[in-house]
This record gives structure tokens, sequence and C-alpha cells, in this order.
């Protein structure tokens, strides 16, 4: 399941955002690559250790918290701090899958890649190409969002970054990050999902109805038989 979170981010912090962003130091992005991967990663990166990684981040990660949709979609147990990237004069990375776990850094703590996210700090009139292709079970899906807007997709899926073939002028901004999910696999988490989002609309049109309480108990049943944490 991909899921669309809108307007993750304001205007006003996307704009914050950029203007950090355009004034940091990026590095190659193949200094965090796979030996496999650094193949066919052609792109830069905030240092993972920088400051400005940490405060982005951690406003994205508070969005991320109030957003019911991400809640709902992904149920987190870990995230890993996000990553930032810069995508221009031709950079791309190719087809791959994501590494299944990652340490965080200066931690022993290991996260499974189990949700991906990726975050849009461009507008897609930014730049040409960029768009980000994941296969799913539907086929290829083309993903370039507006500023401020989200994306998750299942940290199985194969996926890349197309080459962003606008000169110097184009640049493509983004976030992304994995979270290690209460529910390892895409199918049960797509299906507490659907069953969560009947559940509230069902709320919202009969609030107080008994059987409301007993789907309720149903997904909470669900939940705890396919968690682990
Ligand atoms: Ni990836």
């Amino acid at each position: 399941m991909l899921l669309r979170i809108p307007a993750l981010l304001t205007r006003d912090e996307v704009r914050a955002c950029r203007q950090a962003m355009e004034q940091a130091e990026w590095q190659d992005g193949r200094a965090t690559a796979g030996h496999l991967a650094a193949g066919v990663k052609a792109n830069l990166q905030l240092p993972i250790d920088s400051p400005l990684a940490a405060q982005l981040g951690d406003l994205i990660l508070d969005k991320l918290g109030a957003s019911p949709l991400f809640m709902a979609a992904a149920l987190p147990l870990k995230v890993l701090p996000p990553r930032f990237n810069r995508y221009e004069g031709g950079g791309t990375y190719g087809n791959h899958i994501d590494n299944a776990f990652f340490t965080i850094p200066g931690t022993a703590i290991k996260v499974r890649t189990d949700v991906s996210t990726t975050v849009f700090f461009s507008d897609p009139d930014e730049y040409e190409g960029g768009e980000l292709i994941v296969e799913d079970t539907y086929g290829q899906q083309s993903v370039k969002l507006p500023a401020g807007d989200a994306i998750v997709y299942p940290g199985t899926s194969l996926h890349r970054v197309n080459p962003v073939t606008r000169g110097t002028r184009g640049t493509r901004f983004a976030s992304f990050f994995w979270t290690h999910s209460l529910v390892a696999s895409a199918e049960q988490r797509r299906l507490l999902f659907d069953l969560d989002q009947q559940i509230q609309q069902l709320t919202a049109r009969h609030p107080g109805d008994l059987a409301l309480a007993a789907l309720s108990g149903t997904y909470h049943n669900l939940l705890r038989m396919w968690s682990q944490a």
C-alpha cells in the first residue's frame, strides 16, 4: 500500500526548512550507501550527524506523531532519524531494496525497515524527472508530490528515484526515513489500516453504537496477535 499524507508540513514550515537546506553543506550520498547500492546512487545528502539534520528530523517526527493517518498506517515502534537528500544535474538512485536493518547512529539500537517514508521539500514544477518509482502489488507507482506532502510505502518494495534532468536549475530536496513497525507484515498492516479507517468513519456517523466497541475490540485483538514489540 502506498499512502499519501497531504500537507504534513505547512508552507511556512517548508519555506523555513528549504532556506536552511539551501545554505547547508552537503556530502556525496555514496558515503552511506551499502556496497551494492553505491553503484546506483548519485545524489547529495546532509551528513547524518549534522545538527541541521537532527533539527529538521525532529520537526518531521513531531508532525508525523501528530498525524493519525501515519500512525494508523505505520504503527511505529521505532523510527530511524530522518535523512535528507538532494538530487540535481542528472542525480538519481537506481532500482534497489533497502537494507533490512539500520542502527540508530551513536546507539546499539537496530531499526527494521518495515515502512519507508519520503517527505517532499521541492514542488513538482521546480524540477524535471525525479519521480519516486515504487513497485508494488499493483505495478509501478510514480510519485511526485507537492512540497510538504509525504508518501508512505512498504520497506520491502523495489524502488528508485528517476534522474533529475533539468540542468543546474532544478533541485529535488527530500527527506526519507524508515520505521520499525509493531507489525512486520505489510499485508497485516494494510488490513489493520483499513479496519481502523472504517471504524473512524462509523464513529463519525453513529457515535456510541455498541457494534463499534466490538469492532474496536477486534482491531486491538488483531493488533495484539500480529504485533511484535
Ligand atoms: Ni531506498
